[in-house]
């Protein structure tokens, strides 16, 4: 399986900017990404701005939410479809700052990865613990609780990323050990494969949370570990080159 890096841009950017950071991604890994496979989610509105800059190229395109309904009123709130016609060919589902600030809940993360797949897009359903949790020592049964909830009946035997996101590693600067992202990322395609009846090889669990140029390699080198989710990092080009480089 090819590593998978996404990038999520959150709420940066400019359509100059946009632009040019999707050129720069383009130029700096071409021929050099055969063992990736490169999604770059900019916010919706960027997304006419950087589509004409990735094709031809290896680089995929995704949103980082969608509505779970395929149209309707539902003022400020984009489509799968919307997505799909921008040219997207993945969306983010349930990250933890859609769950903090848009109160979304395990129950809204199938039903969004469920209209990503019955319309055609890969959903990258995002689970993770928080600090309390973890301090707890309920990481495991949280994302028991997650893995069983969020992963859509139209999913199964499908194709969808696992993005495994502790909570307080988000822009913190702080990652789990090694040791500790392979011993979770093992529990949760053992659950996974259970809950769908998959080949636990075939289902990808990415790591997120600080991911930097620094520590991507040792990262995606990691037992059960199929690429990384980038916020921060995937907002400099340069920066973003070396993590895609990291993987091969
Ligand atoms: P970070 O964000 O890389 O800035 O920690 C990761 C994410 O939110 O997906």
């Amino acid at each position: 399986m090819k590593k998978i890096i996404i990038g999520n841009w959150k709420m940066y950017g400019d359509p100059a900017m946009a632009a040019a950071l999707a050129q720069s991604i383009v130029k700096n890994t071409a021929g050099k990404a055969n063992n990736a496979q490169v999604v770059i989610c900019p916010p919706a509105i960027l997304l006419p701005h950087v589509a004409p800059h990735l094709s031809g190229s290896t680089i995929k395109l995704g949103g980082q939410d969608c509505h779970i309904q395929p149209d309707g009123a539902y003022t400020g709130d984009i489509s799968a479809l919307m997505l799909k016609q921008a040219g997207c060919t993945h969306v983010l589902v349930g990250h933890s700052e859609r769950r903090k600030f848009h109160h979304e809940q395990d129950i809204d993360v199938r039903h969004k990865a469920a209209r990503a797949v019955k319309t055609g897009l890969i959903p990258v359903i995002c689970i993770g613990e928080s600090e309390e949790e973890r301090k707890a020592g309920k990481t495991k049964d949280i994302l028991a609780q997650q893995i069983r909830e969020c992963i859509p009946e139209e999913a199964i035997q499908g194709d969808f990323i696992l993005a495994y996101e502790p909570v307080w590693a988000i822009g913190s600067g702080k990652t789990p050990t090694m040791g500790d992202i392979s011993d979770i990322h093992a529990y949760i395609i053992s659950l996974a494969a259970r809950r769908t009846g998959m080949d636990s090889a075939s289902i990808p669990v990415i790591y997120g949370g600080s991911v930097k140029a620094d520590n991507a390699r040792e990262i995606m080198a990691a037992e059960a570990v199929s690429g990384v989710l980038v916020g921060g990092a995937s907002l400099k080009a340069e920066e973003f080159c070396r993590i895609v480089a990291a993987a091969t």
